[in-house]
Order: C-alpha cells, then structure tokens, then sequence
C-alpha cells in the first residue's frame, strides 16, 4: 500500500491535518489504534483561541462551530471573595470560543468520512520504520491482518502516550510534575456564569466553564492522588459552591453526567522532528489545562506542518519541513511558560509548614490584585489567552 502522508493517531491534530492534505489535494490515510466510539466518546478541551476558529474558518470547517460555538470577550478572575473581569476585546481586540473537543471531534470525522477519507480505527501494533531515508513506512495489525503503508511523510499525531514520539533516537523529555490534579464534572444545568470564571481559593483552585446554554463543566483541583470514588456527587457540590461562592450570586446545580480526574503536567520534547517523521500536538508537548492552551497548541502545529508538507511535496519546497521542528518549539515554549504562570498563579500550593503555605497564598494574592489592577498586565494575559499568533513572529 502507498500514500503520500501517513497520520498516526486520530485526534483532534490527525483529523485536522487529514482536512488540511484533502484541501490540498494531498493522499493521506490515518492510522487509529482506539474505536470510532471511543474516539469520538472523550471529552477534554473546552475553548477555542481566535486563530484555531480562524484556521478552522479557512478550512471551511467551521459551520457546526458558527451555530454551537458560544463566543466569550473575556474571563473573570476570582481571588478572596470577588470577581474581576478581564475583558479581551477591549484589551486586545480578540474573543475566544467555547467549543468541546468533542464536538470539533465529530464535525471533523463527518467531514472526512462525508469525503471519503481513508481512517483505520483499532489498529494494533502500529510502528512507524525507515525514518531516515526518503521512503518511510508503517506497519500495523488491521483486523489480525499485518498491514504496511509506504509513504512520503510520517506523521505523529498520535497523543502523549503514542508511538511515535519513542520512535525518535535520542529524544528528550523537559518537564514538570504538579502535585495535583484536577476534577472535572459535566453537569446537565445552564452555566451560572456568563464568562469562565478561574478561582483562587484556600482550599484550591476551581472553574466554571460550559459546553451549551445548558450544559455545565466544572472542575476542582485535587490532590495529585485523589480517587473519583472518595468524591460524590453531594462532595463535588459542596466544594464548588465553597470555592467559586461570592456574594449575590447563585451556583446552580445539577445531575452529574460524567467525572474524572485529570493529572497535571509540563512536558516538551526536546526536538519535534527526525527524518521523514514529524510530531504534532499531545505527542510533542502536554501543558496543565488551567490556560486552556493543549487543543489550540496541536491546532497551531497543523497549521505550521501543514502549510510546510503542502509546499514540500506540493512545491519541492522542503525549507518549511526543515525549519518546523524549531519553529513549532519557539511557539510551544512561549506557550508552557504561560500556562505554568496561570497555574502556578491559581492553585494552593504545598509547603513545608503552614507559614510557607500562606506566605505563597499571600504573595498569590498580590499577584492577582497586581493583574487585575494593571492594565498592562492585564493586556498581556489576554494577549496570551486570547492567542498568539500561528507564526513564530
Ligand atoms: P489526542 O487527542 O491525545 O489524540 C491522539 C490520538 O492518537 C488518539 O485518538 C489516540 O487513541 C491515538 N493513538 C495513540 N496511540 C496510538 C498508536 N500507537 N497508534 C495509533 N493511534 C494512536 N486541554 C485543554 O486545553 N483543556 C482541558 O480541559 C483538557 N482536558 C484534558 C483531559 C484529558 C484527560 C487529557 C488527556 C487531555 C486534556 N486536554 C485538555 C488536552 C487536550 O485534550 C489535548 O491537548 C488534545 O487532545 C491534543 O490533541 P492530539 O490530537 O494531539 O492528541
Ligand atoms: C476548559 C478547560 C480549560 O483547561 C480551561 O482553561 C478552560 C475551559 C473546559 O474544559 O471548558
């Protein structure tokens, strides 16, 4: 079997960079080793920055989005009872949307599958080979049945516990371990809030986000070995309703459709390319959710490899292929240092005793009232939040 491009992994990033190829009239086919079911099943990523909506908009991907999509011009920032809205569009002129993983999820597999694409779900032993040559391939169990795939380009889009990342000689890890966790809930209620509001607690950190005029998603930050089984429904209320209370204003509750706890942690690869191989999104790079940064991050790679694969096989023009790696980096890091400031800014920390511990809530606090307070500092979080741009300027 030959293709030109081979995707591994059928997330938001595969599934995206197959959208990209077709535009371009570029063959691909992508490689799944979980079900349709459960692909489509996984909930995560809440909002969207201006440029994913954009790309998704050139794409002509973004008619599910226009109608379900809700547009938010900012965020409120919660700290010692209040609230404080930092607006985007007066700072920076930009919005964000709020838009499920899930739904970008479905609209972009019934957009290929309206296409005809080529997706194989619940391959087994999916292993990438010939990296380093001109002619790299990969091989699969489909069905019981061995499978190998020729093609011009690997690509790893195949998440943070995938293939092709170990695939790489002499690959890195640089991270950072959080000792918490966050719980996060799915709630059949309309959302009490009109903005996602991010709150600073003494008993941690909690948020209030959505996915519909009438469904809620919450979430609560828990200690790094907390089990969903010792946190009920009642609990999980009890301890939203405490951190996110202020004054005059109602927590509505309401049945909890789905829960899980999510761990935290900062990882970069230490280079995103080897060969005929290129890593995009999970697979690359994993932020703490808290600056809302995963989804959009593997959004912008597709972007970057995308337009560099169409001018490498499309043009002969391999400049892009060979700078993406480093480019796609300097965007990254940019990105981990705020979403490592937004969650250092938001969560309780540990401490060795209990002066240490309000000595960091303290100078917590001044942070906030120092954001809020400044223009400046507000400008360059929604600057951040909001998106940087898709490019490395
Ligand atoms: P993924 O979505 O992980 O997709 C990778 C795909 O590759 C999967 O379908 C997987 O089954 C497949 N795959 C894996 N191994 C193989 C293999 N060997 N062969 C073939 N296919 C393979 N981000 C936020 O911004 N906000 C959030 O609230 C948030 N919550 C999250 C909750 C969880 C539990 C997780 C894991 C992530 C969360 N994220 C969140 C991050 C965000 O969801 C990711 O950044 C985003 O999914 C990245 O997309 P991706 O396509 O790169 O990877
Ligand atoms: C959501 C997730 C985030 O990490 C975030 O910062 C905002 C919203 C969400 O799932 O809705």
């Amino acid at each position: 079997l030959r293709t030109q491009v081979v995707i591994i992994g059928a997330g938001p990033a595969g599934l995206l960079l197959g959208h990209v190829l077709h535009r371009a009239g570029i063959g691909f086919t992508i490689l799944e080793a979980r079900s349709r079911e459960h692909v489509l099943g996984r909930i995560r990523a809440g909002v969207l920055e201006q440029g994913s909506v954009d790309a998704l908009t050139e794409l002509g991907l973004d008619a599910d989005l226009r109608e379900h999509g809700l547009t938010h011009r900012g965020i409120h920032l919660q700290f010692e009872g209040a609230r404080r809205h930092i607006d985007f569009v007066d700072l920076v002129g930009r919005t964000v949307t709020i838009y499920g993983q899930q739904a970008l999820v479905r609209h972009l597999l019934a957009e290929h599958e309206r296409l005809g694409s080529d997706i194989r779900f619940e391959l087994a032993d999916v292993t990438p080979l010939g990296l380093d040559g001109s002619s790299p391939r990969v091989r699969a169990t489909d069905a019981g049945r061995a499978i190998e795939l020729d093609a011009d380009l690997v690509v790893g889009a195949d998440g943070f516990h995938g293939v092709c990342r170990p695939a790489i000689p002499g690959l890195r890890g640089l991270e950072r371990s959080y000792p918490f966790g966050w719980l996060g809930i799915l709630a059949d209620v309309p959302p009490s809030t009109d903005d996602l509001v991010y709150a600073l607690h003494p008993d941690g950190f909690a948020m209030h986000s959505m996915r519909s005029p009438e469904v809620s998603r919450l979430y609560l930050q828990v200690g790094h070995d907390a089990s969903i089984d010792d946190w009920s429904d009642a609990r999980i209320w009890d301890a939203l309703q405490t951190r996110l209370g202020v004054a005059g204003w109602t927590l509505h509750e309401g049945e909890v459709l789905e829960k899980s706890i999510t761990p935290m942690r900062s990882y970069v690869a230490s280079t995103m390319a080897h060969g005929r191989l290129f890593l995009v999104g999970d697979a690359a790079h994993i932020v703490p959710p808290t600056g809302a940064k995963g989804l959009n991050s593997a959004i912008a790679d597709v972007v970057l490899l995308g337009r560099a694969i169409v001018a490498g096989l499309l043009r002969g023009d391999d400049a892009g292929l060979h700078g993406y790696g480093d480019a796609a980096l300097a965007r990254q890091w940019k990105v981990q240092q705020f979403s490592e400031w937004m969650t250092d800014l938001l969560h309780v920390h540990e401490g060795p005793d209990a002066a240490a511990r309000e000595f960091a809530y303290r100078s917590q606090v001044g942070r906030l009232e120092y954001v809020t307070g400044s223009r400046a500092a507000r400008q360059s979080l929604a600057e951040q939040y909001a998106g940087l741009p898709f490019t490395t300027e």
